[in-house]
């Protein structure tokens, strides 16, 4: 665990390093969990959004996209239930007056209990080595099954709170953290005060005062804008059901709990899509989406064994299945991507609230329905920094030098290939920019000449360069060049003639598409 935290704190200071992540208004001290992208994040950005995009509405004829405006009428937060519902659960500790997330605190307590059982798992399986039976040992063993015991009664007694009539028991959950002498961090105190609901939308006001400001609301999530908008896009568009609405955009959510990096901000992007289907096939479609949006991530190549499905037991009273994409990061399996039938709910709140029929008519057998909705819904920042996490690589090369490369999928590399001249003189750097004036309409190059050659590597290494190319005195007699590749650091002697030929098949995000059966 110590060396999973050690690489993740690695990745983080690796980021702000060669400008992926930057904290916001650093020279102000920082925002809390707002964070910027620098000149090589950004690009890495860029490029897991195209590798959605091409994939959700280039690839499939029956999506297509949308861009609706952040701010919108306030009563579609009415309308959607953020005004009412979109709460969570606080408490504060009166000694350190620290805010905690009521929820998350029981359920890292649960998450001691689990804790404590593998560990016992573990010591047993060194003890009794080749003999050991894990299942026999799980139901006998008298430590694992007092752990187990206290485990479930806390989770039954946390699921029982949660869904309790009328809404979250806030009564219940002060009493579980009392019961189970959960103590502050900070102050090490059980000096707690009542729990509250706080609402996690931004709120903000339009137009001046004086002429009747009203307030409004910065977005928590892109998918009402695509829900307002579901009328407009079908009829201009002539879409039949089944079809999607694609959008990425920003999101707000003034998160208390907000850390681990870019896994929780307070400003964050997001990229969902609603698939509208007719009412009774939504179960099929909720199976074929978890399909098609597992296969997308693991066309990345960083192993099916990182990632898991997390189907909710406890669903949203409009939801009839849900389930989260959970990828493993340095801190545990994590939720990166949601996916939900979220039945007629979206749509018949806002024709119920804007007074419009909202429906469509099914030409095949003269029906009139609101459609269901499926909804995908994945966040840029932690995809971002999953793919971090999973690139950086620290790596003993046999001169017994580390090097450290982030071995990004190609196509999502902020650079695609980096042009060194040997020196800096007999012409070898107008060489080099003349390979790359004839390359940089087809990928990202990047021109180097400072420093010796091995330095430039490692620099490039770091920022996940795939391809670097050396210019020296033989490639002005005989235009070849030394092509050089990040994963295996082999070099080869190549023709300029040839190099886009070798490159652009590997770095486009038509290579990553071409990975999806
Ligand atoms: N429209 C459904 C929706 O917004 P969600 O589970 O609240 O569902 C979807 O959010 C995704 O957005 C999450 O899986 C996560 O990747 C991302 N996300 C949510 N809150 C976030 C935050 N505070 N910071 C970064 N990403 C966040």
């Amino acid at each position: 665990m110590a060396q999973q935290e050690d690489i993740f704190k690695k990745v983080v200071s690796h980021c702000k390093e060669y400008g992926f992540v930057f904290p916001s208004s650093e020279i102000y001290d920082g925002l809390g969990a707002v964070y910027d992208y620098g000149q090589n994040g950004v690009e890495l950005k860029n490029n897991i959004k195209q590798y959605w995009w091409q994939y959700m509405v280039l690839l499939h004829e029956n999506i297509v996209g949308l861009d609706s405006a952040i701010f919108m009428h306030p009563t579609i937060w009415k309308a959607s239930g953020h005004v009412d519902a979109f709460n969570d659960p606080l408490i504060d500790n009166r000694d350190s007056k620290k805010r905690y997330r009521a929820d998350v605190l029981i359920e890292e307590q649960i998450a001691k209990y689990e804790d404590k059982i593998e560990k016992e798992v573990a010591k047993a399986k060194k003890r009794f080595g080749d003999s050991f039976d894990e299942a026999q040992y799980r139901t006998t063993s008298a430590r694992v099954l007092e752990e187990q015991a206290k485990r479930d009664n806390l989770h039954k007694r946390y699921q029982e709170v949660m869904n309790a009539e009328g809404g979250i028991n806030l009564e219940g959950m002060k009493q579980i953290i009392l019961d189970e002498e959960i103590v502050c961090p900070l102050s090490g105190t059980r000096n707690w005060t009542d729990v509250r609901q706080f609402n996690l939308m931004f709120k903000t006001e339009m137009g001046a005062a004086a002429e009747g400001a009203s307030t409004i609301y910065l977005r928590p999530e892109t998918a009402q804008g695509i829900f307002v908008n579901y009328l407009n896009v079908q009829k201009t568009g002539r879409m039949k059901v089944p079809f999607g609405i694609a959008q990425i955009g920003k999101a707000f959510r003034n998160e208390i709990v907000a850390r681990q990096f870019i896994f929780r901000m307070r400003e964050f992007e997001q990229m969902e899509m609603q698939f509208f289907v007719k009412p009774g096939t939504e179960l099929q479609w909720f199976d074929e989406w978890k399909k098609r949006r597992m296969a997308w991530h693991q066309a990345l190549g960083f192993g099916a064994e990182n990632y898991r499905f997390h189907d909710h037991d406890k669903l949203a009273h409009y939801a009839n299945a849900a389930t989260d994409v959970e990828f493993k990061l340095p801190f545990g399996f994590k939720e990166v991507e949601g996916i939900h039938s979220r039945t007629d709910f979206d749509l018949s709140q806002h024709a119920k609230f804007s007074g419009k029929k909202i429906e469509y008519f099914d030409p095949e057998d003269n029906t009139s329905y609101t459609p269901y909705v499926i909804e995908t819904s994945i966040g840029v920042d932690r995809m971002f920094l999953s793919i971090m996490c999973h690139s950086y690589c620290e790596e003993k090369l046999e001169d017994g030098q580390t090097r450290t490369v982030l071995r990004l999928p190609a196509a999502l590399a902020p650079v695609k290939l980096a042009v060194f001249p040997l020196t800096k003189k007999d012409g070898l750097p107008e060489k080099a920019r003349e390979i790359i004036d004839s390359l940089k309409f087809h990928f990202n190059c990047k021109y180097e000449e400072k420093d010796q050659i091995g330095k430039r590597y490692r620099r490039q290494d770091a920022i996940g360069t795939p391809f670097c190319v050396t210019v020296d005195n033989q490639t002005l007699e005989d235009n070849t060049v030394t092509l050089r590749y990040r994963d295996t650091m082999k070099q080869e002697r190549v023709n300029i003639s040839d190099l886009r030929g070798i490159i652009e098949d590997q770095v486009t995000i038509t290579s990553l598409l071409k990975n999806l059966k």
